[in-house]
């Protein structure tokens, strides 16, 4: 299952998943865009159920373990990749847009989370849940998005929480921390001499592909990383290291 799945690094991860004949339940807001990836998948051989779900609500991300779980009869890995971007100067910063953000990438994080959490154990799954957080949650990133660090440094919180908490019942959580990557996400927010920088300041000279962050995706999600939980990888080029 993956929220955030009409656009950039979740597409990205649908289409990985679908390639290795993994069915995938994609959620999102944008029902255009999550038309596009389902055929994305069905051109890779795979299959995939669209719904559409605001992680913000909390009926919809039951309403979506439920479809999931009426079409699949159990859920194995979640990737939680919705978000939204907007830069505001911490002095201009509205306290409307403090909370809009904290609701997508913090309330929708637990939101998910625990209905993903829920379904994999009511149908007896062991399971991996992702997080998408961000490099920005380490202190790095442009300034301007106060509300954005914040929320996904409470969201890093969320996953040792889970992480703890689910880790008996079998089922491991843990975040990617990616660096500048190229998805609409970033469209219009940065000048190209902004993104050289960027690039520049990694010491493998580049910034992310949305395919660097789902292949680290899809590492978390699978076997080989079974004893892995409540950590964050890192994928950035070399631009951080903790
Ligand atoms: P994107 O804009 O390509 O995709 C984000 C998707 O989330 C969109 O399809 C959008 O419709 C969906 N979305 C937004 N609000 C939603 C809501 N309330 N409910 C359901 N879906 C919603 O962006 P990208 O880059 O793929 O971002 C994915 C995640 O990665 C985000 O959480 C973002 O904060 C994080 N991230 C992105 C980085 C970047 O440089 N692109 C760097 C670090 C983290």
């Amino acid at each position: 299952m993956i929220t955030g799945a009409a656009s950039g690094i979740g597409r990205e991860c649908a289409i990985r998943l679908a390639t290795r004949g993994i069915p995938v339940v994609l959620a999102d807001v944008d029902e255009a865009g999550m038309a596009r990836t389902a055929q994305l998948v069905e051109a890779r051989g795979g299959s995939s159920l669209i719904v559409a779900t605001d992680v913000t609500h909390d009926e919809d991300c039951t309403a979506l373990v439920e479809a999931a779980l009426r079409r699949f009869g159990g859920l194995a890995g979640g990737v939680l990749s919705a978000g939204t971007a907007r830069h505001a100067a911490f002095l201009d910063l509205e306290r409307t847009d403090w909370e809009s953000m904290l609701a997508v990438h913090l309330t929708g994080a637990f939101l998910c989370v625990q209905a993903m959490a829920r379904a994999m154990v009511a149908s007896g799954s062991r399971g991996s849940l992702v997080y998408v957080a961000s490099s920005v949650a380490a202190g790095l990133g442009p300034p301007r998005q106060a509300h954005y660090v914040a929320a996904k440094a409470g969201a890093l919180g969320l996953v040792r929480a889970a992480a703890r908490e689910l880790g008996p019942l079998g089922i491991r959580v843990n975040a990617v921390s990616p660096g500048f990557t190229r998805t609409p996400m970033n469209d219009g927010l940065f000048t190209e001499e902004e993104l050289r920088a960027r690039a520049q300041n990694a010491p493998l000279g580049r910034v992310a592909e949305p395919a660097d962050v789902a292949r680290s995706i899809e590492f978390l999600l699978g076997p080989e990383s079974d004893f892995i939980t409540g950590q964050t990888l890192h994928v950035n080029g070399g631009s951080y290291m903790p």
